[in-house]
């Protein structure tokens, strides 16, 4: 089931000690065994890939959570391709590591995989990513962002920003990957807050996967084909970011001809919101390794986890970006 239940605070992880729990790969319980020293865990981490600014640091964070912790992390890169992501969890599971954490590239056609998982007894954890499967006991927590929310708060600022238009405000969108929940979900979110306002209208919409080459060339093409683009959302900033490549090329203006809104608030995107290319940013945290680790500690000594673990973000304006750069970690 995708929409899953959250059951922690925003950014709170709810932990709580249950004695040992049986049934290693039970939702919320650790393996069962009792508490493994912190140097003899071994956890396999399949990434979607490095397509992404988010993604570079996603990676670093997590590895170097596991590093701190002491904790050997097994690290693959799908190259955003789903079998690789597959044949990578297989062969965690022949390798015999204590937790899997992944996450996953797109929502569907995890069941067999996880099943597998499960039979061996090893508990699994999403992280960034949600899988849309019926059975819910085929990971044990959910630990990411709510990314229907983020498209609503493109959405609201797209709303509050043309509330007073009386013409037709052109959109294009600039999907994710086809089929990954942030594409879906994003998408969604944005869809549902906009149809408030009838002037505001998507007149095209297409996958740049999650990339600054694939958002430059799509956007190359958007603007061939609709000479009167008024704004993009984009759903990150490394496609937003390609766009202002396609948009400057094409003689326009990023931020005041064509409008922009991204998602992440990556420093790069920070940068080009402050310049005044990016129009607003929603935040998406890519520093999930410190709650990974906490999670995967708290599993291993026999206490249990919430099912859903919502990551606490915000949002930026060109004024905010302005004071948050300095600062910004990635
Ligand atoms: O799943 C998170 C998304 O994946 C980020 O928004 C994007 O930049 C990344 O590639």
């Amino acid at each position: 089931m995708k929409k899953l239940i959250s059951i922690a605070a925003a950014g709170v992880l709810l932990l709580g000690l249950a004695g040992c729990a049986s049934g290693g790969a039970e939702p919320g319980a650790g393996t069962g065994d009792g508490p493994k020293p912190l140097d003899e865990l071994v956890v396999g981490f399949a990434q979607v890939g490095a397509e992404s600014g988010w993604r570079t640091a996603n990676t670093k964070d997590i590895q170097g959570a596991f590093k701190d912790a002491g904790i050997e992390l097994k690290f693959s890169d799908a190259q955003q391709k789903q079998e690789n992501q597959i044949k990578a969890i297989r062969s965690y599971i022949q390798q015999g590591v204590d937790y899997i954490a992944f996450s996953p590239v797109v929502e569907t056609g995890w069941d067999a995989v996880l099943n597998e998982a499960k039979a061996a007894g090893i508990p699994v954890v999403l992280t960034d990513r949600a899988v849309d499967s019926k059975d819910e006991s085929l990971y044990v927590s959910f630990l990411g962002s709510d990314f229907i929310e983020e498209g609503k708060k493109a959405g609201d600022w797209v709303l509050s920003e043309y509330a007073d238009a009386t013409e037709p405000v052109n959109i294009v969108q600039l999907e994710g990957t086809t089929g990954a929940a942030p594409a879906i979900d994003r998408a969604e979110g944005f869809a549902e807050t906009i149809k408030d306002n009838p002037n505001l209208k998507v007149i095209a919409s297409q996958t740049g996967d999650f990339t600054r080459a694939g958002g430059k060339q799509v956007m190359e093409a958007f603007l061939k084909s609709n000479p009167d683009i008024d704004l993009v959302y984009a759903h990150n900033d490394d496609m937003g970011l390609g766009a202002i490549e396609a948009i400057e090329a094409a003689g326009k203006v990023p931020g005041k001809d064509i409008k922009i809104v991204t998602v992440d608030a990556v420093k790069d995107g920070m940068q080009a919101l402050a310049d005044g290319k990016i129009n607003f940013i929603v935040e998406c945290s890519p520093l999930l390794g410190k709650q990974l680790v906490d999670i995967i500690s708290t599993l291993n000594d026999g206490g249990t986890v919430d099912k859903r673990i919502v990551t606490e973000e915000t949002t930026f304006t060109q004024e905010q970006a302005v004071t948050a750069l300095p600062d910004r970690q990635y």
